[in-house]
C-alpha cells in the first residue's frame, strides 16, 4: 500500500528517468508559446531592480524552450536588463539541465541538477518561476467524510481510502472541503514555495504557472464521481494532477489570476488561449487567419470569440 503521493513520486521518478531527453518535447505546454514568453520577458524587465545583477530561477526546465524564447524576448524588451541577467536552469533530470543548456549558447546561464524542494541551493532570486512543474510533484489526495479525514491510497491498480494524519493548515483546509470530493493537497508544492521565498533578493518575486483551480466553487459545481475521476490524469505512466491554488494562497500568501489575464496585461492586447496542436495565445487576427485549422481541431469560432471556452491554466505570483 502506497499513498496517492507515494504512488506519484514512484511513478514520476520512473517517468523521467527512463526516457532520457526525448521525454522533453512532447509536453503540451505553454513553453513553446512565444507571447508567454514575452509576456514573462515584458513583466521582468518593468519589475526588475534598475541596478545590480539579477538572477532568474527556472525550475523544472522541460526542454528549454521557454528559457530561450524568455531570453530573446527580454533582449528586445530591455537589453540593459538582459545584459544584468543571469538565468539558472534547474531541474531533477540531469538529462534534461544538459538538453537545455544546449539551447542557451551566448546568454549568461548557470545549471543545477537538483529536486525543486533542494532550495538551499539557491540565493539571491530576483525571480524564481515554474511552469506546469507543481502538477508534477507528490501530491497528497484527501477526501472529507463527516468529521473524519481520509487519505487515499493506491493498493495494486486500485485506490482506497484510510484514516488520514492531518494537521495545521491541512487539517483546517480539509474542513471547509466538501464532503467526498478528491482534494489534492499540495504540502510539497507549499514546502518548495517556501523554500525559495526565502531565498528571494529583495524586491524578488515568484511566478507559478500551471493548471488547477483558485477556489471550491469549481469543485461544487461537478458531480463528486466527475471531479473524482478528472483531479488527477495520467499520460505514458506519468502522474499529474491539478494544482490546488487555494491552499497554496492559503498559505504562502500571493495573488492569483487566469493566466490568459497575465499575458494579455503584459502584451497590452485581447487575446485567445487555443490548443490548435500547441498550447498558445492567438490575437483576433490570428484566429481568423487559422479559422478552418481551430474549427478542424474542434474548436466553435463564435463560441471562442466569445470568451465562452473556459481555462485551467493559472498565475500566481508571490513577493518577498
Ligand atoms: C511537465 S514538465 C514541464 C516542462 C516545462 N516547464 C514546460 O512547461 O514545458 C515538468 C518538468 O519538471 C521537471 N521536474 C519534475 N519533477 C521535478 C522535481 N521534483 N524537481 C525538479 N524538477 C522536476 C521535469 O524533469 C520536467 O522538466
Amino acid at each position: 500500500m502506497e499513498t496517492f503521493a507515494e504512488f506519484q513520486r514512484r511513478r514520476n521518478s520512473g517517468f523521467y528517468s527512463s526516457k532520457g531527453g526525448r521525454i522533453y518535447s512532447s509536453f503540451r505546454t505553454f513553453a513553446h508559446s512565444l507571447k508567454f514568453a514575452e509576456a514573462n520577458a515584458v513583466e521582468f524587465a518593468r519589475r526588475a531592480p534598475r541596478k545590480g545583477k539579477l538572477r532568474v530561477y527556472e525550475i523544472g526546465v522541460g526542454d528549454g524552450k521557454f528559457a530561450l524564447n524568455f531570453l530573446r524576448a527580454l533582449r528586445k524588451a530591455d537589453e540593459k536588463v538582459a545584459e544584468r541577467t543571469t538565468y539558472i536552469l534547474w531541474d531533477f533530470s540531469e538529462k534534461g539541465v544538459e538538453l537545455a543548456s544546449g539551447k542557451l549558447e551566448g546568454f549568461d546561464f548557470e545549471t543545477v541538477a537538483a529536486p525543486a524542494w533542494d532550495w538551499k541551493k539557491m540565493r539571491g532570486a530576483t525571480c524564481v518561476k515554474c511552469s506546469e512543474l507543481l502538477d508534477d510533484l507528490p501530491t497528497r489526495m484527501l477526501v472529507r467524510r463527516g468529521m473524519h479525514v481520509m487519505e487515499i491510497v493506491r493498493e495494486g491498480d486500485e485506490f482506497r481510502e484510510v484514516d488520514a494524519r492531518v494537521e495545521g493548515e491541512t487539517a483546517l483546509f480539509m474542513e471547509g472541503m466538501p464532503e467526498g470530493y478528491w482534494v489534492p493537497v499540495p504540502e510539497i508544492g507549499l514546502e518548495c514555495i517556501l523554500g525559495w521565498k526565502g531565498k528571494l533578493a529583495p524586491g524578488g518575486w515568484i511566478d507559478i504557472f500551471d493548471y488547477g483551480f483558485a477556489d471550491a466553487e469549481g469543485m461544487r459545481m461537478l458531480p463528486r464521481n466527475g471531479w473524482n475521476a478528472s483531479i488527477w490524469r495520467e499520460f505514458s505512466g506519468q502522474v499529474t494532477v491539478d494544482v490546488n491554488f487555494q491552499f497554496l494562497k492559503r498559505c504562502a500568501g500571493g495573488r492569483i489570476e487566469a493566466q490568459k489575464d497575465y499575458v494579455e496585461r503584459a502584451l497590452g492586447k485581447d487575446l485567445w488561449e487555443v490548443d490548435a496542436g500547441k498550447l498558445d495565445y492567438y490575437s483576433y487576427e490570428e484566429v481568423k487567419k487559422n479559422w478552418k485549422k481551430l474549427e478542424a481541431g474542434g474548436y466553435d469560432i463564435n463560441i471562442l470569440l466569445s470568451g465562452g471556452e473556459s481555462s485551467d491554466y493559472l498565475h500566481m505570483e508571490i513577493s518577498k
